[in-house]
């Protein structure tokens, strides 16, 4: 029997787009909500004896968690022989350490949560820093897909003598890989947070810079004041106005408009999460990671 493609509100496109690459049947999952806000989802057909591959876009996790978990316990209880979790983003990846006194590390409760209704995960890019693997804090089988070879494969066919540049340290693992891919020069610049809107960079080299288009490359784009920043730091030593890529385009209130004014020349994410910017696609490769996860599956 095809796998079960199932979509939670909001990744409709998403799933679409990926089912393109896979041979499965379309379920219908809705979401009805009582008029006291809970919910409860319904899934058509129901999927038992099968395995279900549910894709979620995951940006304001809080809002959509509930319903994630209650859809996979509700997949699970209809009689799911696998579920597949579909994640393209993966939040509260960077909540990994404890930064202040009286808070913990959210990225392990969330991960045990997500671990107890699902027997796989797939997704893109997430934030590993503190947590070297997602394995040290999920329990299930994940696999990760990289957006570095598309990123690359963008920019060699979009820009003319790119130099790849980094805002800050954490972004040093996508830089210097997309550069590698690229076949150009990196730098990786530094910086201070000192509030959720509030950050500075260092300057970049400008000797690496002459010549050549600036791409900013992060994991994440949230405020976009990061951006922001290190677009400001390229203008004050003369570079061209930088294109900006993002894996995951996030882009809280008004974060978008914010790094569009900001003398950049184009902003570009990853269809990790459905926004205006996206245009560099991963689902092709996030098939193929679903494919591999369900292949790994125990047989019913
Ligand atoms: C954190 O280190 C991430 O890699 C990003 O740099 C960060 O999430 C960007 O956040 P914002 O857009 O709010 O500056």
């Amino acid at each position: 029997m095809k796998p079960l493609l199932l979509a939670m509100p909001g990744a409709e496109a998403l799933a679409a787009a990926f089912s393109r690459h896979l041979d499965c049947e379309a379920g219908a999952l809705t979401l009805h909500r009582f008029p006291d806000g809970e919910s409860c989802p319904q899934i058509l057909p129901e999927p038992r004896g099968r395995a279900v591959l549910l894709v979620a876009a995951l940006d304001h996790p809080d809002d959509k968690l509930l319903a994630l978990y209650l859809a996979a316990s509700v997949a699970r209880e209809l009689g799911a022989r696998r579920i597949v979790l579909v994640l393209p983003y993966l939040p509260y990846m960077r909540q990994d350490a404890v930064f202040q006194p009286g808070q913990g590390i959210t990225a392990r409760h969330f991960a045990r949560l997500l671990s107890s209704c699902c027997d796989a995960l797939v997704t893109v890019d997430p934030h590993l820093h503190r947590i070297l693997s997602l394995d040290e804090v999920y329990s299930v089988a994940s696999e990760v897909v990289p957006a570095a070879p598309s990123i690359a494969a963008w920019i060699r066919d979009k820009v003319a003598n790119p130099v790849i540049v980094g805002p800050d340290g954490e972004s040093e693992q996508w830089a210097a890989q997309v550069a590698a891919l690229v076949g150009c020069p990196y730098t990786v610049l530094s910086k201070v947070r000192r509030g959720d809107r509030e950050v500075a960079v260092s300057q970049p080299p400008s000797q690496l810079l002459t010549g050549r288009t600036p791409v900013l490359v992060d994991d994440i784009v949230s405020t976009a004041r990061t951006m922001v920043a290190a677009a400001g730091q390229l203008q004050q030593v003369g570079a061209s106005a930088p294109v900006c890529i993002a894996v995951h385009a996030l882009f809280a209130g008004d974060a978008y408009a914010v790094l569009q004014g900001a003398g950049v020349a184009q902003v570009v994410s990853c269809n990790t999460v459905p926004h205006a910017s996206n245009g560099i696609d991963l689902t092709p490769a996030l098939a193929a990671a679903a494919l591999r996860m369900l292949a790994a599956a125990p047989s019913a």
